[in-house]
């Protein structure tokens, strides 16, 4: 097992970094696909405070299936270009919405869900799947917090 350290006390930055990390060891010790998405998934959930969910759905036959996640369960399927995670296949870009009740097609799995960051995953310049991660709080992500897991999922298409 990789070591966690104790989040409490840290900046978000620094939880940031060190969700990172993790993910870089992570990568380096496992080459299962399943094994390293249950354990980024698993890491973040205890890295970011402030979340009430975070995990992946991933392609299969079309539409995006759930996979691996932290949280409550959650919505199995979601079509291409429905809700949030949909939006963000169809355009093939990161999305940051700090509101999702302004939203006509979010999709809400977790009620208790108010603000939003989808990241694409790409295997071979295909969609593979999303990160997904929630909030209860308005605008609870940052540019900040896009730019470090655009760079996380970047360590995780290496490894696909
Ligand atoms: N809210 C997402 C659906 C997945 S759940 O948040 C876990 C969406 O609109 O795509």
């Amino acid at each position: 097992m990789i070591e966690t350290q104790d989040p409490k006390g840290m900046s978000r930055e620094k939880r940031l970094k060190s969700a990172l990390l993790f993910t870089k060891a992570q990568l380096k010790n496992e080459t299962d696909t399943l094994a390293n998405l249950a354990n980024i998934s698993a890491v973040i959930n205890m890295y970011m405070d402030d979340i009430n969910w975070v995990g992946f759905y991933l392609m299969r036959s079309g539409e995006l299936i759930l996979g691996p996640f932290q949280g409550k369960p959650a919505c199995n399927r979601i079509e291409i270009g429905s809700g949030v995670c949909g939006t963000s296949v169809k355009e093939g870009k990161t999305q940051l919405v700090d509101d999702v009740l302004s939203l006509d097609n979010h999709i809400a799995c977790d009620s208790a869900s108010r603000s939003e960051l989808v990241v694409p995953i790409y295997r071979n310049g295909e969609i593979f799947g999303v990160l997904d991660i929630d909030s209860p709080s308005l605008a609870r992500f940052t540019e900040l917090e896009k730019q470090y897991m655009e760079e996380l999922v970047a360590l995780l298409q290496e490894s696909l």
